[in-house]
């Protein structure tokens, strides 16, 4: 798959089919996946894959009680404020409320839950590369997922559950839901435009270009 399709098509799929992923598939994301940029190369992740149906219940409930603790966070300003327009973004917070229902209701479905740790992550720094990289390898097999870190609000009950050596410093980051989607793969393009988020040699110069539309788009089928 070309770079810039996977970049400009890797949206957040909450809506996945049962279907399990083959451990050839899991095995090509996590191997890419490792590849990411990390400082000093110290490599302080872990990858904890979760499929037993068992397991994957026992975190549906915490997901679920998470989920409104964070809800009743965003309900009083204390999370998710946007800088741009506050009526597109209440539409586009709806929209990711709907998906994140079903998300939540289908939880013990999802075929693969992914558990990302780290040991000093250095505000995130150490470990989002590696964690985008295993959403766009994913993309590249026909595989969605979601990044969800609402689990923070357990992140003890979390630990325990999985036998997080926590003595050891670590800690989780993020857990990410991984299934063949049920909808199709798009061009996130609910972005404001790079004009409208970049500039050029002071704060608020002008960027220099207009970049209306987004510069990647599906070959004509
Ligand atoms: C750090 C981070 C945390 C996120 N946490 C959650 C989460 O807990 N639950 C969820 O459903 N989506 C979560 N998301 C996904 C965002 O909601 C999603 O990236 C955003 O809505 C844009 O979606 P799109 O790429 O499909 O346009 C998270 C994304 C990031 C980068």
């Amino acid at each position: 798959m070309d770079v810039y399709e996977a970049l400009y098509t890797t949206r957040m799929m909450r809506r996945m089919r049962k279907d399990p992923i083959p451990m050839e598939t899991q095995c090509r994301i996590l191997d890419a996946a490792i590849r990411a940029p990390n400082g000093g190369n110290a490599q302080r992740w872990h990858f904890l894959v979760v499929d037993d149906p068992g397991r994957k219940r026992e975190f549906a409930e915490p997901y679920r009680r998470c989920r409104e603790k964070e809800y009743a966070d965003i309900a009083r300003g204390a999370l998710a404020q946007t800088i741009h327009d506050p009526e597109e973004h209440a539409a586009t917070l709806r929209r990711i409320r709907a998906s994140g229902d079903h998300f939540t209701e289908h939880f013990a479905d999802i075929p693969l839950l992914l558990f990302v740790f780290s040991i000093d992550d250095h505000g995130g720094a150490n470990i989002y590369p590696a964690i985008w990289s295993t959403l766009l390898a994913a993309r590249a097999e026909g595989v969605g997922g979601v990044i969800t870190t609402v689990l923070r609000y357990e992140e003890e009950t979390v630990h325990k559950l999985l036998g997080v050596p926590t003595e050891d410093g670590w800690r989780m980051n993020v857990m990410l839901a991984l299934g063949y989607p049920l909808g199709r793969w798009g061009v996130a393009a609910n972005r404001r435009p790079v004009h409208e988020v970049a500039s050029r040699n002071t704060w608020g110069g002008d960027f220099g270009a207009t970049v209306p539309e987004p510069l990647w788009a599906p070959p004509a089928e």
